[in-house]
């Protein structure tokens, strides 16, 4: 019997032969196989040319399956959405038969549109992984691959140099709070912008600052609110470092961190320079109070990876968290804010699809999409001047303030109401674009607009503004 155990085990240590896991990820067979699977579903994919109506025949079992689905959540959809699964670009196809030009891809996940070939083989590679989720206590490459990606590219401007993953923004951003209340302990308080959106924990819908999405909550007193940037008041920087002072002063020592999104999303996309930050960063940095910038909506958006090298703010940074273009969440710091074992852990760090996609996809970003000439820049003037020719032309004021940051784009319909935007997204959709909103007052149309999207994309997709808008309320 022992040498039976005694065998097996020298059988392994003995082994040069290359690891199966080696082989797997570098075997001309699997490779091709993986090319023709992926191909093979594209030949199919290229039936997806444009918008296109819902067909007759597939209206009932189609809207049967919306109400369903409606009936399981306990709330309908909000859009009357249900995709095949398939898609082409900034293209979807629908269970009704209808093709939409998706230009939300889930609230900014789908970064390089549908069915994306490059995206759907590295999906592939990881589902031949031998689990499905990672864990934190036992990765395989994918988790080194990307948290070596990640770090790497964070670091080039700014003093991060970590990485830990989780699910969703959300989770990344409670890892954050955490690691910044530790440090600072015992503060505990959290400076964060008016209008701000953290996601959908109990301590992130107390960050957000939306009453719609906390009803019936308690309210902890937890956070201290700053102005926002206001490009009609020279004084709007002023204002809002005022505010974290007078705040300050009367919580002093007990002010953990600033969280701020680079570009507010549900503040309705209006960007904010630098010279608006910079003295509250200042003061914060000053003060031992952790900087955290929630790029869990800019990251891989505005032109370069961060926001924070766009505004060039990046020598402040202690945490960055980013999740949605990535396809799973992390938090990403400073070796000083490095927590101690046993604060932030969790069973799933993320999927092996998720993983290997969201590499691939920053890879891809790489080839031409950044810097103040890439795609990204080249496709945000190109939209925005279509909207702007708009407004000057045939919907004269009524297609307002197009601008945003890179692929994040919104402008103000109207007069800017809800119930005008809430029509004009259902109307939108009904001619073929999925739009989403944002902003209060006003409440503005939001585009989260995919880096693939081709120049004559864009035309069509203001041409559709332009036709939905002048069909009026
Ligand atoms: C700025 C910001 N922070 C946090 C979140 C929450 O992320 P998730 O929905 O992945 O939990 C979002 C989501 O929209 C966001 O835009």
């Amino acid at each position: 019997m022992l040498s039976v155990l005694k065998n097996a085990i020298t059988k392994v240590n003995l082994a040069d032969e290359p690891l199966a896991g080696h082989k797997i990820a570098t075997d001309p067979v699997i490779e091709g196989l993986v090319n023709d699977l992926a191909d093979e579903v594209m030949v199919m994919n290229e039936s997806i040319e444009g918008i296109r109506k819902p067909q007759a025949s597939l209206a009932e079992q189609s809207k049967k399956l919306i109400d369903h689905i409606g009936v399981l959540r306990g709330r309908p959809l909000y859009h009357n959405y249900i995709g095949t699964g398939a898609g082409r670009g900034p293209f979807v196809e629908l269970e009704d038969g209808s093709v939409k030009m998706d230009l939300i891809n889930g609230i900014g996940i789908h970064l390089m549109g549908h069915s994306n070939p490059r995206v759907m083989k590295a999906a592939i590679r990881g589902a031949l992984s031998d689990i499905i989720m990672q864990g934190n206590l036992q990765p395989n490459m994918e988790y080194v691959k990307l948290a070596e990606k990640l770090v790497q590219i964070a670091g080039r401007k700014s003093r991060i140099k970590h990485a830990w993953f989780s699910t969703c923004g959300t989770m990344a951003n409670e890892n954050a709070l955490k690691m910044a209340r530790q440090k600072n302990s015992p503060a505990k308080l959290v400076f964060a912008m008016k209008n701000a959106f953290a996601g959908r924990s109990t301590m992130m819908a107390e960050i957000t600052d939306n009453p719609a999405y906390k009803q019936g909550l308690p309210e902890y007193n937890e956070v201290l609110r700053i102005p926002n940037y206001d490009k009609k008041d020279p004084q709007s920087a002023e204002k809002a470092l005022r505010a974290m002072k007078e705040q300050y002063a009367k919580n002093e020592k007990n002010v953990s961190c600033f969280s701020f999104e680079p570009m507010l999303g549900e503040g309705g996309f209006v960007p904010t320079p630098r010279e608006f930050y910079v003295p509250m960063l200042d003061f914060c940095q000053q003060h031992k109070i952790a900087v955290w910038v929630d790029e869990v909506q800019t990251f891989a958006r505005t032109g370069e990876f961060f926001a924070f090298e766009s505004l060039d703010i990046g020598q402040y940074v202690d945490m960055v968290t980013i999740a949605k273009t990535v396809q799973l969440g992390a938090t990403l710091y400073t070796e000083e804010y490095n927590p101690k074992p046993g604060l932030i852990a969790g069973t799933f760090s993320g999927g092996s699809t998720s993983m290997a996609t969201g590499l691939e996809m920053l890879e891809m970003l790489e080839e031409g999409y950044l810097g103040p000439n890439g795609r990204i820049a080249q496709i945000h003037n190109r939209f925005v001047a279509g909207l702007n020719a708009i407004n000057e032309g045939t919907c004269k004021g009524l297609v307002r303030d197009a601008g945003g940051m890179g692929l994040m784009l919104a402008f103000t319909p109207f007069d800017g109401t809800k119930d005008q935007v809430e029509a004009l997204i259902k109307k939108l959709f009904n001619n073929g674009m999925i739009a989403f909103g944002c902003g209060k007052d006003p409440v503005r149309i939001r585009f989260l607009v995919p880096a693939v999207i081709q120049d004559h994309e864009i035309d069509l997709a203001v041409q559709i503004v332009e036709q939905t808008i002048l069909q009026g309320l």
